[in-house]
């Protein structure tokens, strides 16, 4: 195969949160596969910064754990990993006073691509931009990194935007949904927009619903007291979900750039209608004899927060009016498995006698695991006895369709994380897109606080709660099976 790894800038990456969870499984993880793809250009520098007193060699050490209990196979390569760590530096560094700035101040350069990556929780967020410009380490082309949770509603989301607004400009704002630097989700785009095929049936003419779901398998213990403020809508909705909904929903923007793609999201967005209570089902898994229940593991015996989701949703435009997308995403599912299913229309008459069942033909794409596509067609049913008809898949896997290419396939931070140093924005979330996406969340949130309403429960390993299952019977549909 021909290398197509074309090798980004000189830059230094300052992590802030560089001993966390994130970053020992993610982000360092994550370089070194590019700094072993020859992305990384020799003199880049990456600094750890963190409150933990660690010199330099012992956060080398705790990256090289990191890398080989996350990093799979490749952390094998140890001269790689040398060479790697050796472009490693740490600052102690103290977020709210004073302690450690002027050591980094000394080590990031300013004639290079600068990148500070926000790892850390959303209320120190402005003291680190104030003071990376008190002690004039940023400057107006450096950029800056922020994770989600961005706010849990819109206020915050507001007053985090205008914290960092003081400091950066929206284009030096790179916020990570690392759904988008998925392989697969950026193939929903290329798809969409790289085919003839698919485009003039994509609305309400011909597509009967859309159908997406993530499922996880993992429950929320270990990471319950963050989990339980949260629930399903604020931490996977909100954010992942809705980038989903809006890359399958919206217009063909006038080219790949990151403001014509995040403006027609935005519209998307914009254009979402009020979720009547009776469309939203909220589920929480019950506990099996080995498995402790959602609750146990929240180590909140009342808890009322949400680990499984299913909703209808509207998108009031031109294109889409009428048909529903229902989304679903849950914890402790029978299977980590996520779909986007576009289900198209019946055909309108049947010229075959034999032909009682349904047939209709339904694209699914696959974003994990087993990263494909699936296209449900009608055929006749081989062998003597008339014509009887049958749905077949026309299915490709990337990973068999690509061969050895499929194992270029970067994984969603590394690939983020080199965006920001070309500078490009395309798979970031803008402010007002996340302030949007909040602005249809919080009413919804808002009314089942009010109603007090009691999630369902599930079995753990199931598909959710049986309402969930009745909010398309409904509507005679049937959800797609949740299966890897
Ligand atoms: C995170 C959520 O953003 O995404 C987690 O906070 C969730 O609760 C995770 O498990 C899912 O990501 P992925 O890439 O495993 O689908």
């Amino acid at each position: 195969m021909v290398s197509r790894v074309i090798p980004v800038e000189t830059f230094d990456l300052v992590i802030f949160g560089g001993t966390g969870d994130l970053a020992r499984r993610k982000i360092l993880p994550g370089l070194f596969r590019r700094f072993r793809a020859g992305q990384m250009p020799a003199q880049s520098r990456i600094i750890g910064a963190a409150r933990s007193e660690l010199d330099t060699a012992g956060y080398r050490q705790m990256i090289a754990d990191a890398v080989a209990e996350f990093g799979g196979d490749e952390s094998n390569d140890k001269k790689s990993l040398q060479d790697f760590l050796d472009r490693l530096d740490y600052v102690t560094i103290d977020a709210k006073g004073e302690g450690g700035w002027a050591t980094l101040a000394g080590l990031v350069r300013q004639d290079v691509v600068q990148a500070f990556y926000f790892s850390v929780a959303p209320s120190l967020f402005g003291d680190l931009a104030e003071r990376l410009h008190t002690h004039k380490i940023a400057n107006a082309k450096s950029r800056i990194v922020v994770e989600k949770p961005f706010g849990r509603d819109l206020e915050t989301a507001r007053a985090l935007n205008q914290t960092l607004a003081t400091h950066f400009h929206e284009s030096q704002i790179y916020r990570i949904d690392h759904y988008l630097g998925k392989e697969t989700v950026q193939n929903l785009m290329a798809v969409r927009f790289g085919n003839v095929l698919f485009e003039p049936l994509w609305n309400n003419h011909y597509v009967d619903h859309i159908q997406i779901t993530v499922a996880e398998t993992v429950g929320v213990g270990g990471r319950g007291a963050y989990y339980d403020k949260s629930g399903a809508m604020r931490d996977m909705v909100q954010n992942h979900l809705m980038q989903l909904l809006c890359l399958i929903a919206m217009e063909p923007p006038s080219q790949f750039g990151a403001d014509e793609v995040r403006d027609e999201k935005l519209k998307v967005i914009r254009a979402l209608e009020p979720v009547e209570p009776h469309h939203i089902v909220r589920g929480q898994y019950d506990a099996t004899t080995d498995e402790p229940s959602y609750r146990n593991d929240a180590e909140n015996p009342r808890s009322f927060t949400e680990s499984f989701i299913a909703m209808k949703c509207h998108i009031a435009n031109w294109r889409w009016a009428g048909v529903p997308f229902y989304l679903r995403t849950g914890k402790r599912m029978k299977a980590r498995s996520s779909e986007i299913a576009v289900v198209f229309k019946d055909l309108g008459h049947s010229i075959f006698d034999d032909d009682q069942a349904r047939h209709r033909n339904i694209l699914s794409i696959r974003l994990q695991p087993n990263e494909g596509m699936d296209l449900q067609v009608t055929i006749k049913e081989p062998g003597p006895g008339g014509m009887r008809l049958i749905d077949v898949p026309l299915d490709m896997t990337f990973a068999e369709a690509l061969g050895d290419d499929a194992e270029d396939v970067t994984d969603a931070y590394e690939r983020l994380i080199m965006d920001v140093i070309r500078g490009n924005q395309t798979l970031f979330m803008r402010g007002d897109e996340v302030e949007a996406a909040w602005g249809w969340t919080d009413p919804l949130i808002v009314g089942w606080e009010a109603r007090n309403d009691v999630p369902k429960l599930y079995d753990a390993g199931s598909a959710g709660p049986e309402d969930a299952m009745m909010l398309l019977h409904r509507d005679n549909r049937k959800w797609r099976d949740i299966k890897v």
